[in-house]
């Protein structure tokens, strides 16, 4: 297995790279639909597979210009088979199953968490099995340990508002637009955060998980009730990012803690933030550790991620089922909207990441 096509179309990002072998990522084309769905203040499922289709071979040509490559040079195909929107992840899947049928060379569903989760490998400094990841997008919040590839215990989660959701909702109350975490992130430079003490939730509770509607309802109160100018927006951008930031760090340090664990992984689009980035730093230096993070365009949705976990996957033999073109009922099955990281196969052999 030496080059290997990533394709990512679970929710509102047409993304596609190329994973090498021996030089790592060698190109990767992202192409963003925010401004289609920014005018309905959240992602349309229905325009964002059909804008998927428009995007997605154009962008796999450029991809293969950029590195250099034919077709016929690429050993296998990796997709996200889920979890995300059905109609857009179909246009992922059915496209990678179809060209790898003509290549005759193997595709592979992968889960589009482990992706994020296992983005930080790409860089120069990686961590070692095992070690905490905390997972925080638009769609989830999750604290993983991770022993092995595919072996992954949830330590915690949200009961509601993923952290991702409850900065793009606080975002939409202050009017920044959709997705607005990155805007809020933008403001909250310009507000005292401290200036508005918004609550902390779940940190009284002897268990791992995290909460955040009730802050995204404070926020809106406090809103409402204030004098709505912009030094007082982005005093309220500032304390909410705040309250996300030091309740995510507090659950983060009890599970390192309790894991007895000095390694930590951040994922995501809200692991661009350099609020949540300096104060984990900050976390790790005190506990002797180290923090693992990807560069901030791997933290948001990417091809890269699912290409590399596709290598992982493929080079240990792992592929889907040959096409069944006379079985169109079945297509359905081709991916999982919903689908539980505990349920992925593990491959025990690799022991440390290097080794993968
Ligand atoms: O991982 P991702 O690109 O897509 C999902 O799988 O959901 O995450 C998108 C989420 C959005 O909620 C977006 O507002 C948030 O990541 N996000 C941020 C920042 N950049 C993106 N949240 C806070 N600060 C940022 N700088
Ligand atoms: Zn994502």
């Amino acid at each position: 297995m030496n080059n290997v096509l990533g394709i990512e179309t679970s929710c509102d990002e047409t993304a596609v790279a190329i994973y090498n072998k021996q030089q790592g990522i060698l190109s990767h084309c992202i192409y963003s639909q925010i401004d289609l769905h920014n005018k309905y203040g959240g992602v349309v499922p229905e325009l964002a597979s059909r804008d998927h289709i428009r995007k997605l071979l154009p962008l796999i040509d450029t991809c293969l210009k950029e590195a250099n490559l034919t077709k016929n040079q690429l050993d296998g195909i990796a997709y996200t088979k889920g979890p995300g929107l059905i109609g857009a992840l179909l246009v992922g899947a059915m496209l990678a199953k179809t060209l790898a049928y003509s290549l005759d060379i193997p595709s592979l569903g992968v889960h589009h968490m482990e992706g994020h989760m296992l983005a930080p490998l790409l860089e120069d400094k990686t961590p070692k099995f095992p070690f905490i990841a905390l997972l925080v997008s638009g769609g989830h919040t999750l604290l993983v340990k991770v022993t092995t590839l595919g072996d992954y215990q949830i330590l915690g989660e949200s009961i509601d508002d993923a952290a991702g959701e409850a900065f793009d909702k606080t975002a939409k109350i202050l009017g920044l637009g959709y997705p607005g975490g990155a805007a809020l992130a933008k403001l909250a430079e310009s507000g005292n955060d401290t200036y508005y003490s918004f609550p902390r939730p779940m940190l009284n509770k002897p268990n791992l998980n995290f909460s955040f509607s009730g802050l995204k309802t404070s926020v809106l109160h406090t809103w409402q009730k204030s004098n709505q100018d912009t030094q007082t927006k982005a005093h309220i951008a500032a304390s909410f990012q705040s309250a996300v930031v030091d309740t995510l760090y507090y659950k983060c340090k009890q599970a390192l803690e309790l894991n007895d664990i000095n390694q930590l992984v951040i994922a995501g689009g809200v692991s661009a933030n350099k609020k949540l980035r300096s104060k984990l730093e900050l976390l790790m230096q005190s506990l002797n550790g180290e923090l693992y993070l990807p560069r901030p365009e791997y933290c948001t949705d990417n091809g890269a991620m699912i290409a590399y976990v596709g290598f992982l996957r493929l080079s240990h033999g792992q592929k889907d089922a040959e096409l069944d073109l006379n079985n169109i009922d079945n297509q359905f099955s081709l991916v999982k909207p919903r689908w539980p990281l505990t349920e992925l196969s593990k491959i025990s052999k690799i022991s440390k990441i290097d080794e993968a």
